[in-house]
Formats: structure tokens, C-alpha cells, sequence
């Protein structure tokens, strides 16, 4: 489905770490790297693995980071971290730290748009927070950049902050789709690969910010995958990989003090009567299997899909699903979880500010006519969510309707879903305008 690598960060340039040397914390080398190879004042190019070398602070074991005021404190790389995430909502008493990609590809896009007040509130979406997808290895080094002005912006203000990311780059990513496979092949060293050059660089970051809140989406799809499409091959043949290597994730990223809501599809996916038993028992088994991480609080919904939260009425193509919108979902699934499995959900609302667009309810390829949503808010009138959020970033496509493309999915191209879409995860603007024109709440 929707998010890749490619052209996300299309607007590179705006972004600190394209200079011609790397900034502290950027990437330096590797193999397949073509950026800069020289590092900013005051730090040193380090080889993490052959993959990814970084510029880290001074030399040896302690670092400096400047904040804004010009002063600076000290931190130990690799010293702390590994602190179980407090108890409770990542949301309660924390303020998000805005995606800066995101940032760019609006600013950018906002000055495209003729129609002076349109202009205006296209910016505005800058404001408001979206996950970070870190999709490739190659965004790893600039969510090490972004970790440090969070780290340093907190500093200067004392007010808490929240890095939103989502975790998503299995090997044979999207089993059951076409446009969002990913990096890594299991035939291809990939289970290996995830652990080694994608989890453990991320959680080395991480560690050097144990003072940084994060909060993680954990793998859009792929539980949801294993639950409904394993007579897709791909899928079969991934399943053992999947599990192993999700296990992995949340183990590792709860030791570092990430809280995690593992994806769990949506209301007309999961939410089916046939399919929540099933979904239930395998995140119970995959989570008490793990050991119980901590990390762990709940489930996260509706991921870059268009459902409403607590829709008016049924639209049609629900009919026969009681789970008709993803609060009934979310009532529907958490008893089966009991006590289990922490019931805490997070759902995305990005993209559901219009309703009854779709021909089909499994449609999830740039839906025509979608507004942007609630925005992100604590205030969810259910005590089992405990935010709604914006995770899929809109703008960003889901994938190319050129039927002519290696990664084309014939969902992208459906009368529901807007022509003339380019790659997965690049910018699409007209799809953008459309959102801001047709938000609900209007911005
Ligand atoms: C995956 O499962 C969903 C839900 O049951 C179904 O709608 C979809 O067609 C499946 N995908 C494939 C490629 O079989
Ligand atoms: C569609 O994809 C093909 C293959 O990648 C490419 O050659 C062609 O230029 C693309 N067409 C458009 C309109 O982008």
C-alpha cells in the first residue's frame, strides 16, 4: 500500500543533512551512498556497518550538542537507554515534534498553489503532526538528525517532546500489494539484513537520545497480512519471517523506551466477524511469544485508510460488516484481546475527513475525492484510544496508476483512485490540493 522510499524526500535539499558535508549525526558512507562524505566541525565519520557510516560527535565517548541558545550539554552515546517507557498514553503531557520532510514537501507544495487563501491553508498543514516513515535504511541517518533538534529543541524550551515514527521496512514488505515492496528479499539475506542494517542502526540512535519520547507504529500490514492473505504465496512464504522479525523489533525498541501500537489494519479489514478472533489470537501470541515488551501499549488502526472513526452512517460498501466504522473496530476487538494484551489504540483520521467515496471497501490506492480529517487530538470519546493521529502523510502517493511500472498495483489505477498518480511515496500534488480543499474539519 501507500508509503515507499523513492521520492520522499524529493525536496532533499531543503534539508540540512544534503550540505556538502554531513551534519553531526548524518550518514557519511556506505555502500550505495552518494552523499557527502566529509563531516561537519566537531565530528568524526565512524563506520557503523558497511551499510551506514556515521558522523558522530567529537571522537571517542561523549558527545556535544549545540541548542539553539548556543549553549551546550553532554550526553554519552551508548551509555543509557534502556529504560522502560512510562507507564501510560506517550500522548499525555508530551507535544509532537513535526516531521521536517513533511515540513518541506508542504512548504513546497503550498507555493505551487495560485489561489492565495487554497496557498494559505495548504501551508497550514505544515503544522500539523505526521509521522516519520522510516520506510528504507536510507532514512535512518536523517532521523538521527531529527532526534538531535528534538533533544536540543526540548532543552531550550523544557517542553516535552513526542517523535512520531513508523517502523516499516520488512523483508518482502506489502506480501499481498505491488507498489510498496520493499529493500530487503527473504531470498536475499533479508531476514538478516532487517535486524542488522535497518532495527539495530535505529535503535543505536535511539539510545544516544534516551531523553527523546518516541512513539512507533509497528509494521502497516503485515500482521493484517498474515491473519487474512496467506494464500497469497508471497505471504505464505513470508509468515515465519514476519513474525521473527516484528518479534525482534518491538524486543529491541522497547528496550530503548520506543511505546509501540503494532498496525492492525482496519474495521474492513480485521474487523470482519470472521477475522477479529483470529487477528486477537495472533497478536496475543505474538506479543506474550516476545516476552511482553513493555514497549508495548496497543494497536494502531486505519493506517494511511480512509475509514471515519465513528461514521454518521454506514456507508454502503460496509454492509455486512457490524465493525462499519473504527470505533465499532476497536469495541469489537479489544475484549477479544482481554487482559492478554494491552487494548490501547491509536487511529489514523489523516485522510477520512470525507466519507462514502469508494466503490469497494478493500479500495486503498489514492482514493478519489478524500479531504484531510480530525486533526490529531487526545480527545477521542473512547477510553480505549488514546489519540487520533495522522500517520500517513497526504500528499504523499500510494502508488503509480502507470500500468507500465514494475511496482503498478491495479487498485491505483480503479475509477475510485485518482488518475495520473506517480510512485509510491512521491509527492503527488493535485492529490494534495485536494485534500486541503476538501478537509473536514476545512482548515
Ligand atoms: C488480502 O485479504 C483481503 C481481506 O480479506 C482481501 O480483500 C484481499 O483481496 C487479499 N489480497 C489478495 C492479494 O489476495
Ligand atoms: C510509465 O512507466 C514506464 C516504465 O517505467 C515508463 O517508461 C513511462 O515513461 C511511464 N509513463 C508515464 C506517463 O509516466
Amino acid at each position: 500500500m501507500k508509503v515507499t522510499s523513492a521520492g520522499l524526500f524529493a525536496l532533499v535539499s531543503l534539508l540540512p543533512f544534503a550540505a556538502a558535508q554531513a551534519p553531526i549525526w548524518g550518514q557519511c558512507g556506505g555502500i550505495g551512498w552518494t552523499g557527502p562524505t566529509t563531516c561537519a566541525s566537531g565530528s568524526t565519520c565512524t563506520v557503523g556497518n558497511p551499510y551506514f557510516s556515521q558522523c558522530l560527535p567529537g571522537t571517542a565517548s561523549s558527545s556535544s550538542v549545540s541548542t539553539p541558545s548556543g549553549s551546550s550539554t553532554s550526553t554519552a552515546p551508548g551509555s543509557t537507554g534502556s529504560t522502560a517507557p512510562a507507564p501510560g498514553s506517550p500522548f499525555t503531557g508530551t507535544t509532537y515534534f513535526l516531521s521536517p520532510p513533511y515540513a518541506s514537501e508542504v512548504a513546497a507544495a503550498a507555493k505551487l498553489i495560485t489561489n492565495s487563501a487554497t496557498a494559505a491553508k495548504a501551508a497550514s498543514v505544515a503544522n500539523i503532526p505526521t509521522f516519520i516513515w522510516l520506510d528504507s535504511v536510507s532514512k535512518i541517518a536523517p532521523f538521527g538528525t531529527y532526534l538531535s533538534t528534538a533533544s536540543a529543541q526540548q532543552k531550550s524550551t523544557g517542553q516535552k517532546l513526542l517523535v512520531p515514527i513508523v517502523i516499516y521496512d520488512l523483508p518482502d514488505r506489502d506480501c499481498a500489494a505491488l507498489a510498496s515492496n520493499g529493500e530487503f528479499s527473504i531470498a536475499n539475506n533479508g531476514a538478516a539484513n532487517y535486524k542488522t542494517l535497518y532495527i539495530d542502526p535505529i535503535v543505536a540512535l535511539i539510545k544516544q537520545f534516551p531523553d527523546v519520547k518516541i512513539v512507533a507504529v509497528i509494521e502497516p500490514d503485515s500482521l493484517a497480512n498474515l491473519v487474512t492473505n496467506l494464500s497469497v504465496a508471497k505471504c505464505a512464504n513470508a509468515q515465519s519471517v514476519y513474525l521473527s522479525s516484528v518479534t525482534y523489533a518491538i524486543q529491541q525498541l522497547s528496550a530503548v523506551g520506543v511505546t509501540m501500537y503494532l498496525d492492525a489494519g482496519h474495521a474492513g479489514w480485521l474487523g470482519w466477524p470472521a477475522n477479529l478472533g483470529p487477528a486477537a489470537q495472533l497478536f496475543i501470541s505474538l506479543y506474550q511469544n516476545a516476552g511482553k515488551p513493555s514497549g508495548v501499549r496497543g494497536l494502531a488502526t486505519n493506517v494511511a485508510n480512509y475509514n471515519a472513526l465513528v461514521a454518521a452512517s454506514p456507508d454502503p460498501i460496509t454492509q455486512g460488516d457490524p465493525s462499519f466504522d473504527e470505533m465499532l473496530y476497536i469495541q469489537n476487538l479489544a475484549p477479544l484481546l482481554g487482559s492478554s494484551f494491552p487494548a490501547h489504540f491509536i487511529v489514523d483520521q489523516g485522510r477520512s475527513g470525507q466519507q462514502n467515496l469508494r466503490q469497494q471497501w478493500g479500495d486503498w490506492c489514492n482514493v478519489v475525492n478524500a479531504g484531510f480529517g480530525t486533526r490529531p487530538t487526545t480527545n477521542t470519546g473512547s477510553s480505549l484510544i488514546d489519540a487520533i493521529v495522522w500517520v500517513k502523510p497526504g500528499g504523499e502517493c500510494d502508488g503509480t496508476s502507470n500500468s507500465s511500472s514494475p511496482r503498478f498495483d491495479a487498485h491505483c489505477a480503479l475509477s475510485d483512485a485518482a488518475p495520473n498518480a506517480p510512485e509510491a511515496g512521491t509527492w503527488f500534488q493535485s492529490y494534495f490540493e485536494t485534500l486541503v480543499t476538501r478537509a473536514n474539519p476545512s482548515l
